[in-house]
């Protein structure tokens, strides 16, 4: 591969994506004296952590009473008893000084009457074990706390001696002949030049997959970079069944209208003006979990009594709320709902509809950050040099179902976990191994075959395949026919990559190549995906299977971990739940009926 001129840099740590996980985990390492370099495809502050709405959770009981054990017990059963259970203690736990951090770096978070950080209501989120009134746990700056998060994390690591490099796109990882992971291959998109990032760590904190569906709250970015990098290097994702449709995207545009509205007390409608919510979960209405929301939602329309001509979406009504508190805690959506659904809030319901917006599954890791693989008998091998944090990884915190406001959460604590175990485990400015000549060998003749790639498929044709196949075959409710038909069509589609068709054979400012690398990421992460579905037996959390209505732990409490070959062919292992917890301050909650 000697037409490629590659230039070599010396880390100790490199970070791919400067999202919020990606930004605290960057400056984190910077602060604990590693040399860290930071690649992103786009500015920092463009990340998709930016359009995060609602808030981040952390039971600080600033407006009514909240204790962090509850908070681990509604994550564990919104998770439908998926998530890992020392993980989420150690989440929970660590939330409410997370919480302060972020605000003394300078998070400009909204405030009660007497100075302390506003906390809102939001799904699933609860007091007394379930048993009580709504938490109030969800810390807001109005509706744009990602926003403001991620202009925060970018100027704390600014003031840290951190490298960033800008508009670089991750090609490949790179690995020695021992299976440790040396470093990264990178792209610099605008001189179209190529650099290795050698480091003693790499942290792939690269985000979602949303873009593998058609309709996704995601940015054109979210394509499943890290998922991508780790299943083209042969080891398994976990988990990727599980897909957050979150209940308010708005109807078309796709858009994100936050949970942030229902917990300031909008209401779902339906053709005829009912709260239904009422009808799905007595208690907590309109603030159940997510996925018992989309479901519900889908039932209403499924049985005709969604609005429009089409009677294809619902209502979500805070008419009532009034302009002041709309104006002052909401101001984001109305601006959305205006531009996208050309509706006043303070006068119209808004159309919604339920969309994609998170992927619980990922790259398998520890509460450290650590990637982790199965290896023979032991569930939890650590891959040496490779960590995964943010919604490129699956902790797992969120098991089958997140909580909304627990992303945000998760990005700072094990952003900061990451840093914190690499200070721990690398000696800063300790030599590299020297790596065989034919270490990125792989990486530039899949660069080479892709640049000059001359079939009959444009990029963009084959994406838009993907995408109308996973968002029919792969959405709210699945059944055993939808899902052997769409892992037929996924199976087809992904060996229609191999006749795509790149037509500027640049490397400079070359769009089409990075959407066709792109591309790629997003045709494993969905065959994963499909394919992962199809085999689990069961409905749990996101992944509701008609055929089996039913949660079934005898046979399905574990995690499916997935491998796809360069065939597009996929094969399982499952590793389990941790049904432990990580000190006596908690006990495990065991598995029950999961009513809200
Ligand atoms: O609805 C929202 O504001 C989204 C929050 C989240 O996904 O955590």
């Amino acid at each position: 591969m000697s037409a490629y001129t590659i230039q070599e840099h010396e880390y100790d740590m490199v970070v791919v994506g400067a999202g919020g996980a990606g930004l605290r985990a960057t400056f984190g390492l910077a602060a604990k004296g590693l040399k860290t370099v930071c690649i992103t495809k786009v500015f920092p502050t463009r990340s998709h952590t930016v359009a995060a709405q609602g808030g981040i959770s952390a039971a600080l009981g600033n407006m009514g009473e909240d204790d962090w054990r509850y908070h681990f017990f509604d994550t564990i059963k919104g998770s439908d008893w998926l998530g890992d259970q020392d993980a989420i203690e150690y989440m929970c736990k660590e939330a409410p000084a997370a919480i302060i951090e972020l605000e003394h770096y300078g998070v400009p978070f909204s405030r009660t009457e007497d100075g302390k950080i506003y906390q809102r209501p939001f799904g699933g989120m609860t007091t007394r074990y379930g048993e009580g009134p709504a938490a109030q746990r969800t810390c807001a700056a109005a509706d744009r706390t990602g926003h403001a998060m991620l202009h925060t994390l970018y100027q704390q690591s600014l003031a840290h001696d951190a490298r960033f490099m800008i508009e670089y796109f991750a090609l490949d990882l790179i690995w020695d002949d021992e299976g440790v992971c040396r470093g990264v291959l990178a792209l610099d998109m605008a001189e179209g030049t190529l650099h290795l990032f050698r480091g003693h760590g790499v942290v792939l904190a690269t985000g979602g997959y949303g873009r593998a569906y058609f309709s996704a709250t995601s940015a054109h970015t979210c394509t499943g970079d890290g998922g991508g990098l780790v299943l083209r290097s042969g080891l398994a994702l976990q988990d990727m069944e599980f897909v957050q449709f979150h209940p308010t995207g708005i109807y078309g545009a796709g858009c994100l209208i936050t949970e942030g509205v229902r917990g300031e007390g909008g209401i779902l409608r339906n053709s005829s003006g009912e709260r239904f919510m009422e009808r799905y979960a007595p208690h907590y209405k309109d603030l159940a979990s997510r996925d018992v929301v989309s479901r519900s939602m889908t039932i209403e329309i499924r049985e005709g009594r969604g609005v429009g001509a089409e009677k294809d979406h619902i209502l979500l009504d805070l008419t009532h709320l009034g302009p002041e508190v709309i104006h002052e805690k909401l101001p984001g959506i109305a601006e959305s709902a205006r531009i996208f659904a050309n509706v006043d809030v303070t006068r119209q319901p808004i159309p919604v509809l339920p969309t994609v917006h998170y992927n619980m599954g990922g790259i398998p890791t520890n509460y450290h950050g650590e990637v982790v693989q199965k290896v023979g008998e032991n569930p939890d091998q650590v891959v040496q040099g490779l960590y995964a944090i943010g919604e490129a990884a699956c902790v797992s915190v969120h098991g089958a179902n997140r909580l909304g406001s627990n992303s945000l959460l998760d990005l700072v604590v094990f952003g900061r976990a990451a840093a914190n175990r690499c200070a721990q485990t690398i000696k800063p400015g300790a030599s590299h191994k020297v790596l065989p000549a034919s270490a990125c060998d792989k990486a530039l003749a899949n660069l080479d075959k892709l640049r000059n790639a001359n079939g009959a498929s444009p990029t963009a044709e084959i994406r838009l395949n993907m995408q109308r196949t996973m968002q029919s075959d792969a959405a709210v409710f699945r059944t055993s026919k939808t899902l052997s038909e769409g892992c037929e069509k996924m199976a087809k589609i992904f060996t229609s990559f191999e006749d795509v068709k790149v037509s500027d054979r640049s490397l400079v400012w070359n769009s089409d190549l990075i959407e066709t690398y792109e591309l790629q990421n997003l045709l494993y992460n969905a065959v994963a995906t499909i394919t992962s579905a199809e085999q689990r037996k069961e409905s749990r959390g996101a992944h509701a299977h008609e055929d089996f209505p039913d949660r079934d732990d005898a046979n399905w409490q574990k995690h499916t971990l997935v491998k796809v070959d360069g065939k597009g062919a996929s094969s399982f292992d499952f590793r389990p739940v941790h049904m432990y917890t990580l000190s006596d301050d908690v006990g495990v909650v065991p598995p029950k009926k999961r009513v809200y």
